[in-house]
């Protein structure tokens, strides 16, 4: 059963996305981008099945969702809003309190070994807290191990990883967070929030970036 669902939320190597001109894109980013591989609608059905995971799991404690800036934040808050609603709606429900750190590792494409912390509250006040963590994409693996190890040395109550996407790459260190919106393949992707040097976080669906683009807006 679990392999089934493994499956199920992968989305294939060779799967070639959607066409731009079925959905809306900004203007400016048309010539920009192959094609759209997760339309946002999907994203957001996703992200509230993802929620009841969390509050299934988690639930009955207080959670600190710490957020992942600036690539995390559309699916933080979205998650955010899932939760809320859950906790609206039931006979359990937990308080919630956020936090937001901001992390570096990438430059143009290419994910760096130095990975720094360059703002957001002192991991200090998460000690004996349960902690959510809420990231947008595991590729290497290097910024979710380095911030666990951060986090640890704050001693926790628990702590868990959620990250929309995780990149099926050779350049892995194995990591897996313990939940997963999608499996996607080894392509650069932008939209909802993931950007490219900054650019196309003003896009609503995940889309892949077209190599032209990665030269376009090259620093
Ligand atoms: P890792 O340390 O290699 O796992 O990289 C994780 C970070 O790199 C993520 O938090 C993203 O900010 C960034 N990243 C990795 N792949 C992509 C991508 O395809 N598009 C945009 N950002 C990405
Ligand atoms: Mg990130």
């Amino acid at each position: 059963l679990r392999n089934l669902y493994m499956e199920k939320k992968c989305i294939a190597d060779d799967s070639e996305g959607h066409d731009l001109s079925l959905f809306c894109v900004p203007k400016h980013y048309e010539e920009d981008l192959d094609s759209v591989i997760i339309p946002n609608g999907l994203i957001k059905d996703r992200t509230e099945r993802l929620a009841r995971d969390i509050v299934r799991d988690m639930g009955g404690q207080h959670i600190v969702a710490l957020c992942v800036l600036k690539g995390g934040y559309k699916f933080f808050a979205d998650l955010m809003d899932y939760i809320k609603t859950l906790n609206q709606n039931s006979d359990k429900s937990v308080p919630l309190t956020v936090d937001f750190i901001r992390l570096k590792s990438y430059s143009n494409d290419q994910s760096t070994n130095c990975v720094k912390v360059i703002g957001g509250d002192e991991l200090s006040a998460l000690t004996g807290k349960n902690v959510l963590i809420v990231e947008d994409i595991v590729e290497t693996g290097k910024t979710m191990e380095t911030l666990l190890n951060l986090l640890n040395e704050c001693h926790p109550k628990m702590v868990k990883v959620v990250s929309l996407l995780v990149k099926r790459t050779p350049r892995s260190s194995g990591y897996r967070p313990d939940y997963i919106g999608f499996e996607v393949p080894d392509k650069f992707l932008v939209g909802y929030a993931l950007d490219y040097n900054e650019y196309f976080r003003d896009l609503s669906h995940i889309c892949i970036l077209s190599d032209r683009a990665k030269e376009k807006y090259k620093v």
